[in-house]
């Protein structure tokens, strides 16, 4: 297959990604600036999001186009257990609820895998590429933000079938490889990348869902002084592997 799926797809959701990292909830998050109510409720919401991802996945794992990028060492689920019981305490299940819009996210999950269960790959590709791209930077910023121990509170971000960011940079590589192989026709693969433009808009929604989660722990006034800046998109630029950009980011 020539379809160049993993360049169009960077290409074509870049300024989704964009978007996604002048969301509100982003930019506070950027800046330093995550309390511990708002970050529980985000792995809440991923805690259904991934559920319901990873469920699919792995009834259509010998789907002919689903098969190529079924990696269930990516899997999230089994860490952000880990997390919520951290934040939670072991009665997480009890307490933990989706917002609305994270309830849409995982409608419209199962509701694919239903009808055409190749746009899971869109899914896979906007989650775990997101997870192991700015995701490693992310967890640095919440590590210093909520002063954790080593491993506590952060394991959505670990992956420990790749425990190097050497390790990570070459999964990355395997994993481009494996969309630019899937047998997919053009009509197909141009579905494949708007359905992963619709997955930014979940992932949207859900940060715009959690908005007033962290106006409440910041105060009205720090909000609208970081949200008011614009930050250039980490993806804008075309090459590969940007993550040079961000010193903490692989
Ligand atoms: C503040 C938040 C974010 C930052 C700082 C950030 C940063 C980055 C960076 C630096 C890369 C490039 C890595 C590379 O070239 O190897 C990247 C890639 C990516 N990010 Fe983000 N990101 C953020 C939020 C998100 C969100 C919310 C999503 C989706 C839910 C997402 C999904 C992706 C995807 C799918 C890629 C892979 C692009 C590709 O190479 O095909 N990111 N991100």
């Amino acid at each position: 297959m020539n379809h160049d799926l993993a360049i169009r797809l960077r290409e074509g959701t870049k300024h989704s990604h964009t978007m996604a990292e002048n969301t509100a909830y982003m930019k506070c998050f950027l800046k330093g600036v995550v309390k511990t109510q708002p970050f529980r409720k985000l792995l809440s919401n991923l805690y259904f999001v991934y559920s319901a991802l990873e469920a699919e996945l792995s009834i259509h794992c010998h789907h002919a186009v689903v098969s190529k990028i079924y990696f269930p060492q990516l899997n999230r689920k089994a860490h952000l257990e880990e997390d919520l019981a951290y934040y939670y305490g072991n009665n997480w299940r009890e307490l933990i609820a989706p917002s609305e819009a994270g309830r849409n996210y995982v409608a419209h999950i199962h509701e694919i895998a239903n009808t055409e269960p190749a746009l899971l790959v869109a899914h896979a590709y906007v989650r775990y590429l997101g997870d192991l791209s700015g995701g490693q930077g992310l967890k640095s910023i919440v590590c210093s933000a909520l002063e954790l121990p080593a491993h506590s509170g952060t394991r959505f971000y670990e992956f420990d079938a790749f425990p190097s960011i050497a390790a990570i940079r070459e999964f990355k590589g395997q994993y481009r490889d494996a969309l630019n192989s899937l047998p997919v026709d053009e009509e197909l693969a141009t579905k494949i990348i708007a359905e992963a433009n619709y997955a930014f808009s979940l992932n949207r929604d859900v940060l715009h869902s959690l908005e007033p989660e962290v106006k409440a722990a910041i105060g009205e006034n720090l909000f609208a002084e970081i949200t008011s800046e614009s930050k250039p998109g980490s993806t804008e630029n075309s090459s590969g592997d940007s993550s040079e950009n961000l010193a903490t980011v692989d």
